[in-house]
């Protein structure tokens, strides 16, 4: 009988770890409380002729210990899942990146070199994984049960979700939210390959566009670059060295150029208007597919750092 699930990822290893911690502590907990409460109510019963006189009212050192101990440990338990918390949370920069977009009923998945699947997952065994989720219509959940991964996809959001598998394989992978009638049937598999399996993988069926030179088209058909590049007619803000900056708003407030920020400034430009910019720029809400945008976000990210900032 197999009692774990398969822990295929080194998060898996350590939510485990934190999920035995838990037993443990819990269990020590309840056999010394529940424990005596059973021996006192059976021993001081009504009628049992017990001597019922308390001895010592004081006693300072128990007292502090049964303060301080739990204390103690309260702390270190928060300390250690926290830990695990914000390494589940916030990707290595060298990971590659992933694009999946949840949609009723299927997961869409593209790879950097533009490769694509849907409804499986194919990844090199040891190499970091990002995943940036979006989806097309309602809420979707993205489910590897065996990494212990599970982010959901919001309409409006990119959100993420990375792993390093650490064991060759295949995996189930699932919805985990439910979104409408075949919910059940969004079902897939994550399979684990070596680097050199991945990468013949990679070049197996049609050849697609990679969703950086997909976004690069986009950029240029969609007319971003009439005015975001240097030396055109409408002054908007560079887009170069833009991607993890600080940028400075009105009213003095700051946000950093994350994905959802380059998301938000293409489909909602008037929500944060770049300090010293007038809020001239269209909305392209409606005008891109979850995948297109994915794609004009990686290409944002991709442009290069060192061309020389505008002058002013
Ligand atoms: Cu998608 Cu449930």
């Amino acid at each position: 009988m197999k009692i774990w699930l398969e822990q295929a990822s080194h998060g898996a290893v350590e939510v485990d770890q934190v999920l035995v911690v838990l037993l443990v502590i819990c269990g020590f907990f309840l056999l010394v409380t529940a424990g005596p409460i059973l021996f006192f109510s059976f021993r001081y019963r009504r009628n049992n002729p017990v001597n019922r006189v308390i001895g010592r009212k004081n006693m300072l050192s128990l007292e502090l210990a049964w303060t301080l101990l739990p204390l103690g440990l309260g702390i270190g338990l928060f300390a250690h899942s926290a830990a695990v918390y914000f390494r589940q949370r916030y990707a290595p920069a060298d990971a590659m990146e992933i694009h999946v977009v949840g949609h009723q009923w299927m997961w869409k998945v593209q790879h950097p070199n533009g490769k694509r699947e849907i409804n499986s997952l194919h990844l090199p065994v040891g190499v970091p994984a990002r995943l940036i989720l979006a989806t097309q219509d309602v809420i979707h959940s993205f489910f590897v049960p065996a990494f212990r991964a599970k982010q959901d996809a919001v309409p409006g959001y990119f959100t993420t979700l990375w792993f390093t598998p650490t064991k060759e394989g295949t995996y189930s992978l699932f919805c985990a939210e439910y979104c409408g009638t075949d919910h059940a049937r969004m079902i897939g598999t994550v399979t684990v390959l070596s680097r050199s399996d991945y990468q013949a993988w990679l070049q197996t069926g049609r050849q697609e566009e990679s969703p950086v030179a997909a976004g690069a088209r986009l950029y240029h058909s969609l007319g971003c670059s009439g005015c975001h590049e240097a030396g055109s007619s409408v002054r908007a803000p560079s887009l170069h060295r833009l991607y993890g900056s600080v940028v400075p708003l009105e009213r003095g407030k700051t946000r950093i150029a994350d994905e959802q920020y380059l998301r938000d400034s293409i489909l909602l430009p008037n929500l944060d208007i770049t300090a010293g910019y007038e809020p001239v720029m269209p909305s392209y809400q409606g005008r891109l597919t979850e995948g297109e945008l994915l794609a004009l976000v990686a290409y944002l990210k991709n442009l290069p750092r060192e061309t020389p900032p505008d002058l002013p």
